[in-house]
Order: structure tokens, then C-alpha cells, then sequence
């Protein structure tokens, strides 16, 4: 099929190199010039595992382009909205890229028809607004109705970074949003593979043990749209659930390790999203849970529990920082290690990432802060040059003569670190991530979150 991706962001990126892998013929637009160039020179702009080796494989078959006139609209089956909709400051989605996105699309629609899927996350009805902007915009570019041209249908994603193309490949399902039957169609089409699961899995990534199909959940389009948050406040709820049990296990001395262990093994709650730790980051979470608080508000609806759950999920930062002091008594002139720097692992996003928030806590109470990342240093000297703090990759360095070390995310190389040849201190393990016996006999006090 001919498919058109507008974004070239982590969404847009993962999803056309899946598409372009399984033999589709892949145009990406993004009109940001400087990206579009790099992709052309075969770079990739962000760091996700394996993306570089599967773009490479596949780039000849790709296109990518940064005006609308090169897209070629007219031709495509299926072209995918896949542009940012970051926050705005009253927790509301900015919806002016997707805006730009339909209209272009007017522009350019020829005279075959073509399914229109949403997959940014826009807030609940906005399927609809996305249809009548290109159905309003068409009229007043061409002065006639675009009937018959055109359905707009939602699929949410539901990728991870840092797992990205794991998540595009082997998904725990596809949502489709639409009561128009060729678009469906059209979709099973597209999706017949990852559904069927008959594909030749990528040598790195090979298909999980005993998946042989992915359920496809077709539903109208604001129920769609509606499961991208609810699926996000959920996850969201879960890790601060378990962090909100870690604090009370402290107390009365429990292990919420233990404890997530003992509640996950039912199957009605699972075993997943209950690490406890310093809670989540990310350009998702904290925007998702946000938008449905402001989408509910528009309705007169309060939502208790997930504006709960982002306070839990804000207050760990804070508590990380005053453990710490709690346990230097001082601040002001300690030197502090951070630990990563990415909202997670294997991802150089700093989009609400912890760090962020402990490094200006840290600062403002005087400590003087070092961190250390494996990817995503540049990303923090280029977006945050003025929080205050160094950044470096020498470990050496940034573990010499400390007084604290914080675990911000959980890369192996830390836990493989040579301790033995560091001067114990106190070490927040704000993942619950280290090994806490080899490092106490090692003289460290390790503090985790709820141990
Ligand atoms: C999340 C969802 O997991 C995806 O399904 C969704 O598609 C995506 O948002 C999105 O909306 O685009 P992502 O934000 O990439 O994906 O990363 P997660 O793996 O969900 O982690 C989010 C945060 O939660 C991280 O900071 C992670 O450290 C934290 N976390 C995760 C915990 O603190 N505890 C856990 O048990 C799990």
C-alpha cells in the first residue's frame, strides 16, 4: 500500500519504518527541514534501540520529504497524523501542528479515496474536529463538498520508548476507531501482518514465544481516542498506586518489592507498572493524565483519582530530595551524582524527566549537582544549559569525591558499576535497581523507595 506518515517524530518514525519493513511503499513528511535532511543523509534524530539497524535496512524504500506538493496526496491509501500535540499551560493539547496537518491534506487530496488515521494523541473528539477541518478547508480551497474523498479514523499508539519497535511489531493490540467499513477494511488490510503475525520477524528483534496473532479492537472513533487515555491513566495510576503503598511499607517496615510481587502475581492486576521509585516522566503520562483532567473539567467532571495520581507521582520528587536531606543533614555544598538522566532507560528524552525537577530542587538548596547519562547528555546540554548543574560522561568524574548518588533510571551499567572502587556513601536508589546487599557490605547506605 502507499502510505503517507506526517511527523517524523518517535511515533511517526517507528510506524513508517514498521510499514516501509513489511513492503509498503513509506513517504514521511516533516516540516522541519533539518530532519527531513538527516533522515535523507540516513540519520535517525533521536536514539531508540535497533531503529538505526532496521532504517538502514530499509531506507531505500522510504521517502522523505518536507513539502506537501512532494507528498503525493492524490496516490496514498492511508495517510497517518502522527505530529506532536504538546501541552498546554492549562493542561489542554495543542492541537496547532494536527490543525496544519488536515489542512494540508485538504490541499492536496486527489480523487481517490483515502483513509485519514489519527495517531497523535488529540483529546477526545477530535477525530471529528479533524474531519471537519479538512472538509471545511477542502470547500473553501476548491468551492465543492470533498464527499466520498476521504474518512478520518483514530488508532492510537500505544508504543514505549525505548521499546518502540518492539511495541510497533508486537503490540497487545490494534485499536481502530471508525464505523466506516472500507477504512476498516482498509486497516485490516495495512495491519494484516502484525494481526496475523506471519511476517518474517527482524533477526533483532525476534517475535515473542507463543504470540501468534494481535486482537484488533474496532470501535466508534471517540471510544478510540478515549482508550489512549485511559490506557496512559491507567499505567499512570498503577505506578503511583504502588508508590503510595512503597511509602506506608517504609513506615511499618515492609519491602514494596514484596509486596508488588505478591499483588501482581494475580492475574487481575498483573505484574507490570509496579516498580516503585521516583515515579514517572515522559512526554506521555504526565500530558495524557493532564488532558483528561482538563477534557473532564470542560464537561463539569472532577476526576479524583487521576489528579491523585499525578500528585502522588510529582510529590516523589520531592521526596527524593528531602531523603537525602534528611540523611546529609546539609545540603548547601554537597556534591551530588545523578545517575541518568532520561525519563527511562534507552531514550534520550528529557521531556518531564525526574532529573529535571530534583536537579532544580538540589540547586536551589545549594548542592552542587553532576550528572551522567550514556545518550542523553547532548539533548541535556543543548535543551538545559542553565538548570545549574554539570553534565559529563566520565564516570570518574562525576563520582569523585561525592557525598550522595541518586539513581535517576535504571541502565544496567550502573548496577555493574566497579563499587569497589568508589568511596562509599549514602546512594538513593530511586529504582529500586541496585544491589543493595553487595553495596552495604560495601559500607553504602542504600535508601530505596519503600525497602
Ligand atoms: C507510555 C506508555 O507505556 C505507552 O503505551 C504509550 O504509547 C506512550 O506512553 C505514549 O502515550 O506515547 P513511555 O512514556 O514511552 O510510554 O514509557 P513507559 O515505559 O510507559 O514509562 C513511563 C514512565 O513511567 C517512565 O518514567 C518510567 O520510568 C516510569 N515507570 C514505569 C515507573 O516509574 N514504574 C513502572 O513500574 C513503570
Amino acid at each position: 500500500m502507499k502510505v503517507l506518515i506526517i511527523g517524523t517524530g518517535y511515533v511517526g518514525l517507528n510506524t513508517g519504518v514498521m510499514l516501509a519493513y513489511l513492503g509498503n511503499d513509506v513517504t514521511c513528511i516533516d516540516l522541519n527541514q533539518d530532519k527531513i535532511k538527516g533522515l535523507q543523509e540516513r540519520k535517525v534524530p533521536f536514539y531508540e534501540p535497533h531503529l538505526d539497524e532496521l532504517f538502514s535496512k530499509i531506507h531505500q524504500k522510504m521517502l522523505f520529504v518536507c513539502n506537501y506538493a512532494e507528498a503525493d496526496i492524490p496516490n496514498q491509501d492511508v495517510i497517518f497524523i502522527a505530529v506532536g500535540t504538546p501541552s498546554l499551560p492549562d493542561g489542554n493539547a495543542d492541537l496547532t501542528y494536527v490543525r496544519q496537518a488536515a489542512e494540508s491534506i485538504a490541499e492536496n487530496l486527489g480523487e481517490k479515496f483515502v483513509v485519514v488515521v489519527n495517531k497523535s494523541t488529540v483529546p477526545i473528539g477530535s477525530g471529528n474536529w479533524v474531519e471537519a477541518i479538512i472538509r471545511e478547508h477542502y470547500f473553501e480551497v476548491h468551492n465543492e463538498k470533498p464527499n466520498g474523498l476521504f474518512n478520518v479514523v483514530s488508532s492510537p499508539e500505544f508504543l514505549a520508548q525505548g521499546a518502540a519497535l518492539f511495541g510497533s511489531f508486537y503490540p497487545d493490540r490494534i485499536v481502530v476507531g471508525s464505523e466506516h467499513e472500507l477504512s476498516v477494511a482498509r486497516l485490516k488490510d495495512l495491519f494484516g501482518p502484525i494481526m496475523r503475525q506471519d511476517f518474517e520477524a527482524p533477526a533483532f528483534l525476534p517475535r515473542p514465544d507463543g504470540l501468534k496473532e494481535v486482537p484488533m479492537v474496532v470501535c466508534d472513533l471517540t471510544s478510540a481516542e478515549m482508550i489512549k487515555y485511559a490506557a496512559n491513566s491507567f499505567l499512570a495510576l498503577k505506578i503511583s498506586f504502588i508508590n503510595e503503598i512503597a511509602h506506608l511499607a517504609q513506615k511499618v517496615g515492609a519491602d514494596v518489592s514484596s509486596i508488588a510481587r505478591g499483588i501482581g502475581l494475580d492475574k487481575r492486576i498483573g505484574d507490570r507498572f509496579l516498580n516503585a521509585g521516583i515515579g514517572w516522566g515522559g512526554s506521555c503520562f504526565g500530558k495524557d493524565t493532564a488532558a483528561l483532567v482538563a477534557t473532564a473539567r470542560d464537561y463539569n467532571l472532577d476526576m479524583p483519582i487521576i489528579r491523585a495520581a499525578r500528585d502522588v507521582n510529582y510529590g516523589q520528587r520531592t521526596w527524593v530530595v528531602d531523603r537525602l536531606q534528611e540523611e546529609l543533614k546539609i545540603l548547601k555544598g554537597k556534591h551530588i551524582a545523578l545517575l541518568g538522566f532520561s525519563f527511562k532507560p534507552n531514550t534520550d528524552d528529557l521531556r518531564d524527566a525526574p532529573s529535571l525537577d530534583i536537579s532544580r530542587l538540589l540547586v536551589q538548596r545549594g548542592a552542587v549537582v553532576r550528572a551522567h547519562d550514556p545518550v542523553a547528555l547532548n539533548n541535556a546540554r543543548s535543551q538545559y544549559p542553565n538548570l545549574g548543574i554539570s553534565y559529563s560522561e566520565d564516570l570518574n568524574f562525576i563520582l569523585d569525591e561525592v557525598d550522595a548518588i541518586v539513581l535517576i533510571s535504571e541502565w544496567p551499567i550502573y548496577r555493574d558499576l566497579a563499587w569497589e572502587a568508589i568511596t562509599p556513601v549514602t546512594i538513593i536508589d530511586g529504582r529500586n535497581f541496585l544491589d543493595k546487599e553487595r553495596l552495604s557490605q560495601l559500607g553504602f547506605n542504600v535508601i530505596g523507595v519503600g525497602r
